[in-house]
């Protein structure tokens, strides 16, 4: 296969990045031994051989027990600064990751320890790599309305710092709608909203994402393809979808990356963009999920260059950085 350093060069942004999500094994049992958690692995190489899913639920799993190892500020400042240092590598100039409080909070984890350190990887990215960053909290869906509430209530202290809510976890059986009320509030907070939806439950929940809780973009969305009037819908509209193409096939969303319809979408006139959403998890960052598709799916330069002026169009950078970006 053809080394496509191009891909690597091409000055990229990245929308739906979980950050702990990227955790790698390496950082995994460093933290492991600094903070005295046992892991269930022997070694690196046994953690990644675990990484074998057969749908979203098989990974969820393994990626909860995995950010176990997270507990102090540093942690979260070692997970967000390892995250940025690849990022420089591939020439991404401009990311939005997200993170899920809920995930430590309910082991103790103090919810400023895990944005203060976060916070303070962002800001020496910015200065030291020049790379500009938006913050997302994501709730967890397969929680409750209620537990969502008590966590927007912990960010009220932060709204200088983030910049919007998501939603993620376990989609099927969770609808959007569950949480309409919550992001009522976090838009009367002035936070902007998005959400996971269309990965694996159906189109109608991406119809609901946007109806119900006003999104900005739709992450994932790959799903909108079985229903044609949504598909004209996201056209129209310039709806984003947050596309993550080694997710989705790591995820069996689709069996294999010929079979994607990320290109498909693209010449439809879809707002899509490429994205990494766990890469510790699912074999790569962004250029890998660049070359996973021109691989598969023959990727031109062109496509890749729209692929990237959707994104810098879908996000949530103030109009001076999206110029600088284009
Ligand atoms: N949390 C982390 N990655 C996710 C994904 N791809 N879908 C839903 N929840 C997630
Ligand atoms: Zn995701």
């Amino acid at each position: 296969k053809a080394s496509h350093e191009w891909l690597n060069q091409l000055p990229k942004v990245e929308l739906h990045l979980h950050l702990e999500g990227s955790l790698e094994p390496e950082l995994m049992f460093a933290l492991a031994q600094r903070n005295n958690v046992e892991l269930p692995f022997k070694s690196v190489e046994e953690v990644r051989a675990a990484y074998e899913f057969s749908n979203l639920q098989d990974f969820l799993d393994i990626y909860y027990q995995g950010a176990n190892v997270l507990i102090h500020e540093q942690d979260f400042y070692d997970l967000t600064w390892a995250y940025l240092t690849k990022c420089k590598e591939q020439n991404v100039m401009h990311v939005e990751p997200f993170f899920d409080p809920q995930t430590h909070t309910d082991r103790g984890v103090a919810f400023r320890t895990v944005l203060n350190g976060i916070i303070r990887a962002l800001k020496d990215g910015q200065e030291k790599l020049g790379i500009s960053s938006e913050l997302i909290m994501c709730f967890l869906r397969h929680l409750s309305e209620e537990e969502a509430f008590e966590t927007l209530e912990m960010a009220e202290a932060y709204l200088d710092v983030i910049i919007g809510v998501g939603l993620d976890s376990s989609e099927q059986g969770h609808p959007p709608e569950k949480f309409s009320r919550v992001f009522a509030k976090a838009r009367e907070l002035g936070l902007k909203t998005v959400a996971h939806a269309g990965e694996e439950g159906p189109a109608e929940y991406v119809w609901t994402a946007i109806n119900d809780l006003k999104v900005s973009r739709v992450d994932h969305g790959v799903r909108s393809i079985d229903d044609a009037k949504l598909m004209s819908h996201l056209a129209e509209t310039r709806m984003p979808l947050t596309v993550c193409p080694l997710s989705n096939t790591k995820l069996c969303v689709f069996d294999d990356m010929s079979e994607h319809n990320i290109l498909t979408m693209l010449e439809d006139g879809v707002c899509v963009t490429v994205n990494s959403d766990d890469p510790a998890y699912f074999g790569g960052y962004m250029t890998e999920n660049f070359v996973a598709l021109a691989d598969a799916l023959n990727l031109t330069e062109t496509q890749a260059v729209s692929l990237v002026k959707n994104s810098i169009e879908a996000s949530f950078a103030n109009e001076q950085r999206k110029a600088e970006m284009l």
